[in-house]
C-alpha cells in the first residue's frame, strides 16, 4: 500500500488567501494544512507518499516538506499541469504505485481518527476494489453524496442540489490498481473536470465499492467556514 496526497487545484473558494499561496500550505492549528493528512498516513504505516500539486506551487511544497525524513517517510512529488480534477491528479500516481494499491487523501481533509482500520478493511477483503469513507454532514450539497441501501452504496452524486442522504463521501479513498484503467475511460464532467465521483460510481457498477465509517470528527478546509472549523477542531484536540 502506498500513499497519495492530492494538493492541487486553484483554491478559488479561499481567494484572496490562495492568490499566491497553495491552499494546502495555509495554517490549520499550528501546522500547514498538508501536515495533517501526511501525519495520518505516516501513523498508519504508509512510508512512501506521492504528493501531487500544481506547477506554480510545487517549489513551495517541496521546500516545506523536503525528503520526508522529518516525518519518517519518503516523498515523491509530481506536477499536475492544469487543475483538471481529482481523478486527473490521481492518474499521475500510476507509475509511482507500480501495481500496488493506494490510499488517497485530499490535502484539505482534516480529521481526528486513524486511517489504519480502513486500510485493514481493504486488505482483509482481499485488497481488491475500492473503499471510501462516509460521514454525516450538515450541508451534503457541498460534497459527493452517497445513497446507501442494505449496507452498500448504490450511487454517488457530486454536489447534488437535492441530496438523497446526509452522507458525504469524504476525501479518503483506497483503490486497487484497476483505478488507472477506470480513469482512462472517464469523460470530463459538465464543469470540465475528471471527477473522483465518476471513478467511484464505476466501482459501484462493478460491485467492487465498500465503505468505512471513519471514527471521530472530520472536515474539509476548502471554504472560509470549513477552514475556520478545521482550525477550531484541531486546536481543541
Ligand atoms: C471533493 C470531491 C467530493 C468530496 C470532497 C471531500 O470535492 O469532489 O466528492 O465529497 O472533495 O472533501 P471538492 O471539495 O474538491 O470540491
Amino acid at each position: 500500500m502506498k500513499g497519495v496526497i492530492l494538493a492541487g487545484g486553484t483554491g478559488s473558494r479561499l481567494h484572496p488567501l490562495t492568490k499566491v499561496t497553495n491552499k494546502h500550505l495555509l495554517p490549520v492549528g499550528r501546522k500547514p494544512m498538508i501536515y495533517h493528512p501526511i501525519e495520518k498516513m505516516c501513523a498508519a504505516g504508509l512510508k512512501e507518499i506521492l504528493i501531487v500539486t500544481g506547477c506554480e506551487h510545487i517549489g513551495d511544497v517541496m521546500s516545506l516538506l523536503g525528503s520526508g525524513k522529518d516525518f519518517g517517510c519518503s516523498f515523491t512529488f509530481r506536477v499536475q499541469d492544469e487543475a483538471g480534477g481529482i481523478a486527473q491528479a490521481l492518474a499521475l500516481a500510476e507509475h509511482f504505485a507500480a501495481g500496488d494499491a493506494v490510499t488517497v487523501i485530499l490535502g484539505d481533509n482534516i480529521f481526528e481518527g486513524s486511517i489504519a482500520p480502513m486500510i485493514r478493511a481493504f486488505e482483509e477483503a482481499g485488497g481488491k476494489g475500492a473503499v471510501l469513507g462516509l460521514k454525516k454532514v450538515a450541508q451534503p450539497q457541498r460534497f459527493g453524496v452517497a445513497e446507501v441501501r442494505g449496507g452498500r452504496i448504490v450511487a454517488i452524486e457530486e454536489k447534488p442540489a437535492n441530496p438523497k442522504s446526509d452522507l458525504a463521501v469524504i476525501g479518503i479513498y483506497i483503490y486497487d490498481s484497476s483505478v488507472y484503467d477506470i480513469i482512462r475511460g472517464l469523460k470530463p464532467s459538465a464543469r470540465g473536470e475528471y471527477e473522483i465521483t465518476d471513478v467511484n460510481n464505476t466501482y459501484i457498477a462493478q460491485g467492487a465499492l465498500r465503505y468505512h465509517d471513519l471514527e471521530g470528527w472530520w472536515t474539509d478546509a476548502g471554504t472560509f467556514e470549513s477552514l475556520a472549523q478545521a482550525n477550531e477542531l484541531v486546536t481543541r484536540e
